[in-house]
């Protein structure tokens, strides 16, 4: 029997200077220290021998058993510091090397001029329609009927404004439908704004996109006068541009306010001298605005004999042209980097 042990032993170490990893290590622990493994298939036998053999034969399977566990764990360390110290250089980070480049993004100019201009408004009592209140696709009656626009007017032309394939639905030209959207059903005080795209079948050049988006203005009580009008969007202009700039309100016509003006700010290249960008005048058109017309009060159920009111309307695209010196529409929408990232 103390043959036999010293030959499993002899065995186990011979395997064990083959092993090459903690698997093969495992191995072996299982084929000879095991509970079904070779040494302790001796030891079952001991209960056969005498006492005086028992306790000799006894003690040199435990002796050896103890010697090959050491061994063992002495080989499971080795193999587990040399597999860690692959895997570690495999998977080294250089730190010295140089990061991975993502660019920043930012917020396009028109959708922070939007947000600018939102802002001024807010600061002034105006809130911004709901969405639902602002449609890009139109029917007719909001687009024109409503805002007493005549059948007849060249703007309902095909040649300025889409139309689609269902009778009577355009894809709005203007914003100021949101003003009909705004007043339907509900009583003064109304003070709100909308901003939002619109479309219009333009040959595109350096001042004209078939699309581009508006800010509409409209504020119904009791009492409005052209002076509240004044106030207001001369306020608003003098936080857009700048204190020091003069404006003036201009006669003009639209079909949905009477009287109607638009409202010029002095020229921001020249300062009002005469210049390219203002084509000699001094003076730069930035929006349309009026006093809203009694016909468009009374299509939405609100008596003009009680209440009055102010509508504007301005083109967010013309407002940053002038603000920061853009000199061409499609630079908005193509993409350029080296554009949008000025801003
Ligand atoms: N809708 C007009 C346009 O597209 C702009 C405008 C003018 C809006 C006068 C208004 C207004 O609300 O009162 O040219």
């Amino acid at each position: 029997m103390k043959e036999q042990l010293t030959k499993i032993y002899e065995n186990a170490t011979e395997d064990l200077a083959k092993a090459v990893s903690i698997n093969d290590i495992e191995e072996i622990r299982g084929k000879y220290l095991s509970r079904k493994g070779e040494f302790n298939e001796i030891k079952k036998n001991l209960k056969n021998l005498s006492d005086e053999d028992k306790r000799v034969v006894g003690s040199l399977a435990n002796e050896i058993t103890q010697k090959l566990e050491f061994a063992l764990k002495e080989k499971h360390e080795e193999f587990y510091k040399k597999e860690l110290n692959e895997k570690l250089k495999q998977q080294k980070i250089d730190v010295t090397l140089p990061g991975k480049f993502t660019p920043r993004g930012r917020v396009h100019l028109l959708t922070s001029t939007t947000e600018e201009i939102v802002s001024i408004f807010h600061s002034l009592g105006f809130s911004v329609v709901p969405q639902e209140n602002s449609p890009e696709v139109e029917t007719e009656y909001y687009n024109f009927d409503a805002l007493n626009v005549p059948k007849d007017h060249p703007a309902r032309d095909v040649q300025d404004t889409f139309y689609t394939e269902a009778e009577n639905v355009v894809l709005r030209s203007q914003t100021s439908g949101a003003q009909i959207h705004a007043m339907e059903g509900k009583n003064p005080p109304i003070r709100v704004i909308s901003p939002g795209r619109v479309y219009r079948n333009e040959n595109i050049n350096a001042r004209k996109n078939n699309f581009f988006h508006q800010i509409e203005g409209l504020y119904v009580d009791k009492d409005i006068t052209f002076g509240d009008l004044k106030g207001v969007l001369n306020e608003f202009i003098r936080i857009y541009f700048g204190a020091s700039r003069p404006t003036r309100f201009r006669n003009s016509f639209f079909p949905f306010t009477e009287p109607s003006a638009e409202v010029d700010v002095q020229c921001i290249m020249c300062e009002g001298k005469g210049c390219r960008t203002c084509s000699g005048t001094g003076w730069l058109e930035v929006l349309g605005c009026g006093m809203v017309d009694p016909n468009v009060l009374r299509g939405v159920g609100i008596d003009p004999d009680v209440y009055s009111g102010f509508a504007f309307g301005m083109g967010v695209e013309r407002l940053a042209m002038l603000k920061y010196a853009v000199d061409d529409i499609r630079l908005f929408f193509n993409n350029d980097e080296r554009f949008l990232k000025q801003f």
